[in-house]
């Protein structure tokens, strides 16, 4: 196993997730279809690669799309498609598509990859997107057996049809939504997971759009728990001349009080640096890694979780968001609710108004990984987070 830090964990490299893998499946084969949810660099692209790699065992085949830097719906189905056309074959979906008006467009597909925006720009004026989708989703549902078509980063390209703000923008959104919404329930060959990093939940609901995607089933990808973060710690210690004995193994777990693979990772290649030259690491080295990691060069990882707040909840619930994380961020035990309660209560005057909002921000917080409650007292779940935001983001 290889100790890669931030291309997609694949094939020996990807670890774990076993539950979720089982969990996932479960649900899929009830007929449901997901959305799975997860921070920034949790593990959601290597964990859909994986499904990928093993939907045949389940009864599937699958298709795997990244839309996060898609510009509009026409880059949208013309990624649908490429990745369509690629996994099922060129011929056997033009062929389902015989006698369809719009066949030109997969056969310029296949010819120069793309749907030809500049060669065709004519033809396309006469086509529409929607339209193209739908013929390309009834002819993959046509093939034999069952699909699972995996769309990665759509809360991305969803705020990107939002903005700028208007009813207009609202408006193409939710038209999309339910445009997809629709796929959803046509095809009963063919199942979906959504995936992305910003709380496709709360951007529904700050939008209004939520009827448009409460079909979905949410499942929230969390971090290893302690024993397989101690495995996956052990697994890369195999691999490489540098032991983590024990009782390092549990105190970078400790250390990072959120293990997920990444931080994992980022953990033990830092010791590699570190340890230049020894076998073996040791509580020091573990702690001078930690240092290091919160170093500015590291910073654009974290600097994320703070632009995060903004696209997701927008002024001034990300002021309010970022004030609650800077009072929190203080005190390594946390801070109650009650405190919380009294620093939201004098931004707002209104008690009901207050309440309403730090329950529903602080289900943010805890559903996007940055809080966690723990005996009536909210703290970071990631110390390292917990850290950088202390230094750089409350000083
Ligand atoms: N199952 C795994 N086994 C080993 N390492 C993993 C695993 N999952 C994630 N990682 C580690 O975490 C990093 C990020 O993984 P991945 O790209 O899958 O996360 P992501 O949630 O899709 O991130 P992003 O939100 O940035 O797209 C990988 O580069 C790797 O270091
Ligand atoms: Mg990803």
């Amino acid at each position: 196993m290889r100790n890669i830090t931030g291309t997609v964990a694949e094939g020996e490299d990807f670890f774990g997730r076993d539950k979720e893998q089982r969990q996932m499946w479960s649900k899929l084969q009830d007929n449901a279809n997901l959305a799975l949810l997860a921070p920034r660099r949790v593990g959601k692209t290597s964990l859909l690669k994986r499904l990928k790699a093993t939907a045949n065992h389940h009864g599937y085949r699958a298709v795997y799309l990244d839309v996060g830097d898609a510009a509009d719906e026409w880059a949208f189905v013309e990624r649908l498609s490429q990745a369509v056309l690629a996994e099922a074959g060129n011929e056997l979906i033009l062929q389902k598509l015989e006698g369809n008006p719009l066949l030109q467009y997969f056969k310029n597909i296949k010819k120069i990859g793309g749907f030809g925006f500049s060669v065709e720009k004519e033809q396309q004026q006469q086509a529409r997107w929607d339209k193209l989708g739908q013929s390309l989703l009834a002819a993959l549902d046509a093939t034999d057996g069952r699909w699972l078509v995996q769309i990665d980063e759509l809360p991305v390209f969803l705020l990107k049809l939002l903005q700028p703000e208007s009813d207009a923008a609202r408006q193409r959104a939710r038209e999309f939504l339910y445009w997809l919404r629709r796929l959803r329930g046509d095809y009963t060959q063919i199942q979906w997971i959504v995936a992305g990093s910003i709380g496709l939940d709360a951007v529904a609901e700050r939008y209004r759009l939520s009827d448009a995607v409460n079909d979905l089933t949410i499942f929230h990808l969390q971090a290893y728990d302690e024993p397989i973060a101690d495995h996956f710690l052990q697994a890369l210690a195999q691999s490489y001349p540098l032991a983590l004995p024990l009782e390092v193994r549990a105190y970078i777990i400790d250390r990072v009080g959120w293990p997920i693979p990444y931080h994992l990772q980022l953990f033990y290649a830092g010791l590699r640096d570190h340890c230049d030259g020894r076998t073996s690491a040791t509580r020091e080295d573990v702690d001078a890694v930690f240092e290091n990691l919160l170093q500015p060069a590291h910073s654009s990882y974290f600097d994320t979780w703070r632009q995060r707040l903004q696209d997701e909840l927008g002024r001034p619930d990300s002021d309010y968001a970022l004030g609650l994380l800077n009072a929190v961020c203080l005190d390594p035990a946390g801070v109650s609710r009650d405190t919380l309660g009294l620093w939201l209560g004098a931004k707002l005057n209104d008690p009901e108004a207050k309440d309403y909002k730090l329950r529903y921000l602080l289900n943010v917080l805890d559903g996007d990984g940055y809080l966690i409650e723990d005996k009536g007292r909210y703290r970071f779940r990631s110390f390292l987070l917990r850290e950088y935001w202390r230094r750089r983001v409350a000083a």
